[in-house]
């Protein structure tokens, strides 16, 4: 218990911090994202990864001749908290670009503002497709869930698994947007889905869900949820008996997987964006300076944040302004920007087109197996 206050406390801290020591002739950049609450680890790793692109862009002496100053808001896991701080960046704090988010449901929330501001805003891992639907000024730089979803599928398929259950976040756009893909593309393929159950993030008993998965008798289970409940349900499965692959998307990618999941989420595989043992010098040098920084191996969020911000960077160098509107242009003309993560190219729909990975869980240890290219 203290040692989550003194965690809020430290990244309330993180988030009030930058506003106090804002200098005008700095370049103003917004970053919202969960920093506390259900996923604050995919909001603390995206900092991390953002702060260390700024300061090492702010060594090279910033963007154009000044220094970047990211001020960071937590939504704390919220959908209405997400946009409440947009607004607060946009309006208070005129930012000329926004970082954020990366759950797709907190996306959705907070993009329509920025596209009213004509504000560019950049996701660096919301991976719904609704979320660069919203407008011409809303960017990922990640890739979508219909390709996450059919790579899923086909490497299903490519174990010779051909009865899969279907266990989603009803509440959550990315896990029924998630779901919906690796189903439809499994069922194309000839694959049977058993059951298709349901949760709503926060919960914390799945027994009866997976009671009736397991009458089914399934040969796998796809969750396509965030860490948290796929800890709690990894470790309820195993309690009855239900002993199958189970298999999930980016949301599985956090260290709390298995802290959470422990043994229960061996044998279990999930696509996301990076690997932190891929032999690649760029993925290399990055693990190592953000082992000796931080002291821990980054998550994709990290490598996402990172990537986001450095992308963003090189955006407003080419557009040579701080003009919001040419710093969009710049941003729908990138190609090839070499990312820790990979390639980065915007497509006309301003997703980015990327490869994926997939990573296996077994004996407490997460590695790469497979990549997918799109
Ligand atoms: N893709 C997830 C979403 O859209 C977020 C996520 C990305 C989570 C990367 C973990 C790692 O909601």
């Amino acid at each position: 218990m203290l040692k989550k206050i003194i965690e809020t406390f430290f990244w309330v801290c993180v988030a009030l911090s930058p506003s106090c020591s804002r200098n005008s002739s700095d370049i103003l950049i917004g970053e919202y994202g969960s920093l506390t609450g259900g996923t604050a680890t995919f909001g603390q790793s995206t900092h991390r990864g953002v702060t260390m692109a700024t300061e090492e862009q702010n060594e090279r002496g910033g963007l154009l001749g000044k220094k970047i100053k990211i001020i960071t808001e937590d939504d704390q896991s919220k959908p209405e908290e997400a946009k409440t701080v947009v607004l607060k960046l946009l309006k208070q704090d005129r930012v000329i670009a926004l970082l954020g988010e990366v759950a797709s449901s907190r996306s959705l929330a907070a993009a329509p503002e920025a596209q009213k501001a004509k504000i560019p805003m950049l996701s660096p891992a919301s991976t719904n497709p609704k979320v660069t639907e919203v407008g011409d000024y809303i960017f990922r730089s990640c890739f979508i869930d219909s390709f996450q979803g059919e790579a899923m599928a086909h490497f299903a398929k490519s174990l010779h698994l051909n009865r899969v259950a279907i266990l989603k976040d009803i509440k959550n756009d990315y896990s029924v947007g998630l779901a919906d893909y690796f189903e439809r593309t499994f069922r194309a393929l000839g694959g049977e889905i058993t059951d298709i159950q349901s949760y709503s993030e926060g919960d914390i008993e799945f027994r009866a869900q997976l009671t009736a998965l397991k009458g089914k008798n399934p040969e796998a289970i796809f969750i396509p949820g965030y860490y948290t409940e796929v800890g709690l349900i990894a470790r309820q499965a195993r309690e009855l008996g239900l002993n199958v692959p189970l298999m999930g998307g980016d949301g599985w990618d956090s260290p709390k997987t298995l802290e959470i999941g422990g043994v229960s989420v061996n044998e279990s595989y999930f696509s996301t964006h990076y690997a932190a043992d891929d032999p690649d010098p760029k993925v290399k040098d990055f693990v190592d300076k953000y082992r000796k920084k931080h002291g821990s191996v980054p998550d994709a969020m990290a490598v996402l944040g990172y990537d986001a911000a450095a992308l963003l960077f090189d955006a407003i160098t080419r557009a040579g302004t701080t003009d919001p509107g040419k710093i969009r242009d710049a941003l729908a003309a990138t190609q090839n920007f070499s990312g820790v993560s990979g390639a980065i190219s915007m497509d006309p729909s301003r997703n980015a087109r990327k490869r994926l990975v997939i990573l296996k869980i077994d004996n407490g240890n997460v590695h790469f197996y497979d990549a997918v290219k799109p």
